[in-house]
């Protein structure tokens, strides 16, 4: 079976390799000529662990391919997913199309058989459909179908959670006079080893999995602003948002994952993906009151983050030495959009703090992103040394066995900031630290 991706980017890259991986054809099409030139030499323009060997198996079992044309990837393609950014459209919250729109219009140029038009990225409810009609439009005669295929991975474990997914979800046109099945059978046999698997797999009409996607990660975005609430009422009335969330993770209805407190939820997907939904939903007249509250607060909880570090280091970082370990807004990618480490340093330069900066993956990344005052740092020695404070934002794990000895000998004072409670704070404090976490008694 051979399929076409559009889009090399962290989900159509790691989507097209792992399709590649379960032995089908897959052509990939990417227009950034950076990208696409690095993807060609079996160089990964993203960081994912473990891609980089799964790319370059697959580049020389011939299965994985990358193309600039379109019209050369698509020849005897049995599926064409859609890969390509939703951005927040600028101003407004809702999700940016032009990319969607522009590869179904391509798509309908050039594609000369049948094929099932599979919409990957997170979209508003309708564009499927809108697909359609774009394709129809320009090339009336073409024999073909939509589908929605949300993607639900995480980065950081991208391979795996393509590859050995909770659950699969797939749209079809159910008001169809065959009721989609020649689509329905076509994603059968795209996904037959996840279905010998066992992997839930779910077939439903358009909109219901167009929605799916926003539904679970606002739902998660939602649980995140939660437990940041109540670790910040822990820290006014005295609690340990540790033992809560192990005691309320311990009732299989809550679920123990997605308990943990930090600076505020990041990444290229839940701030937008929680936006569009708002946005969705406020335009169908039907608010989700609880998303827009979750996105509130986890705005505000960004800015005030920096707030809590000035007023650790005494109501005054002017001209005081801040080390930042971690820049990404989780581990294990290099991706910087949206990460709270954004908003935080921004706010502590202009009060005059002076940044060393350390990120095993995402220093480069992060340069355009910030200050060009920020210092950045090849170690967490070379953060350390001389700082005021030292402040953990994103959990790498070369973060997670500091020497506390080392800190106090690097450090002008040992004032540890840890903002993703990696460490016991009892612990800390019997090794003569200064420390402070996140709801959880210091
Ligand atoms: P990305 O920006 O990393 O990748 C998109 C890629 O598409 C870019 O490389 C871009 O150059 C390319 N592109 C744009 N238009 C093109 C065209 N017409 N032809 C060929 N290539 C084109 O974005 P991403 O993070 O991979 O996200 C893609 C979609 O998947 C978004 O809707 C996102 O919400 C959704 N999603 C992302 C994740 C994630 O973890 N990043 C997870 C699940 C879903
Ligand atoms: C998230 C979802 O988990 C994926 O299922 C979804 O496919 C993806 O968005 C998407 O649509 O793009 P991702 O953004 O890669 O994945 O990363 P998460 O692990 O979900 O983390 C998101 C943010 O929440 C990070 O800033 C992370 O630090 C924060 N987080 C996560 C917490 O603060 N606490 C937690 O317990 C978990």
């Amino acid at each position: 079976m051979r399929i076409a991706m559009i889009g090399g980017g962290y989900v159509g890259l790691v989507s097209a390799t792992c399709f590649a991986e379960f032995g089908l054809n897959v052509n990939v099409v990417e227009t950034n000529p950076d990208r696409l030139n690095a993807l060609k030499k079996g160089k990964i323009p993203i960081y994912e662990p473990g891609l980089d060997i799964l790319v370059n198996n697959n580049i020389k079992a011939n299965r994985l391919k990358f193309f600039d044309k379109i019209e050369e990837a698509i020849p005897e393609c049995e599926a064409i997913f859609i890969a390509v950014g939703t951005p927040p459209r600028n101003g407004d919250g809702h999700a940016d199309m032009t990319y969607v729109h522009q590869a179904a219009l391509q798509i309908a140029t050039h594609l000369k058989q049948y094929a099932v038009i599979v919409t990957k990225s997170t979209v508003p409810v309708g564009t499927s459909r809108r697909i359609a009609q774009i394709i129809r439009q320009k090339n009336p005669d073409l024999e073909f179908d939509v589908a929605s295929n949300p993607e639900f991975l995480r980065e950081g474990d991208a391979i795996k959670d393509c590859m050995n997914p909770d659950r699969v979800i797939i749209g079809i046109e159910k008001d169809k006079e065959d009721q989609g099945k020649k689509a329905q059978d076509v994603m059968i046999r795209l996904y037959q080893p996840l279905f010998q698997r066992e992997t839930p797999i779910l077939f439903t009409n358009l909109e219901s999995a167009e929605l799916a996607k926003y539904a679970s990660n606002c739902f998660l975005a939602m649980k995140l602003s939660y437990v940041n609430e109540l670790a910040d009422l822990c820290e006014q009335v005295g609690g340990n948002i540790e033992d809560i969330t192990k005691g309320m993770g311990l009732d299989p209805r809550i679920g123990k994952y997605f308990l943990q407190p930090g600076p505020g939820f990041g990444g290229s997907c839940f701030p937008k993906d929680t936006l569009a939904l708002i946005r969705i939903a406020q335009e169908a007249g039907s608010p989700v009151r609880m998303i827009e509250m979750a996105a509130q607060a986890n705005d505000a909880r960004k800015t005030s983050m920096s707030g809590r570090i000035i007023q650790l280091c005494e109501g005054n970082v002017n001209n005081k030495t801040i080390a930042i370990l971690g820049l990404t807004f989780k581990p294990d990618t290099d991706d910087m959009r949206e990460s709270s480490s954004l908003p935080i340093i921004h706010r502590l330069v202009e009060e005059g703090a002076i940044i060393k900066a350390f990120d095993p993956i995402g220093n480069d990344k992060a340069k355009p992103l910030l200050p060009r005052s920020v210092q950045y740092c090849n170690s967490i020695q070379d953060a350390a040394t001389d700082a005021d404070a030292l402040v953990i934002l994103t959990e790498w794990n070369e973060f997670r066995s500091l020497s506390t000895n080392n800190l106090k000998s690097w450090m002008k004072q040992p004032l540890v900031i840890d903002l993703r409670n990696i460490y016991n704070p009892r612990v800390m404090k019997d090794q003569g630290i200064q420390y402070h976490s996140v709801g959880r008694p210091q």
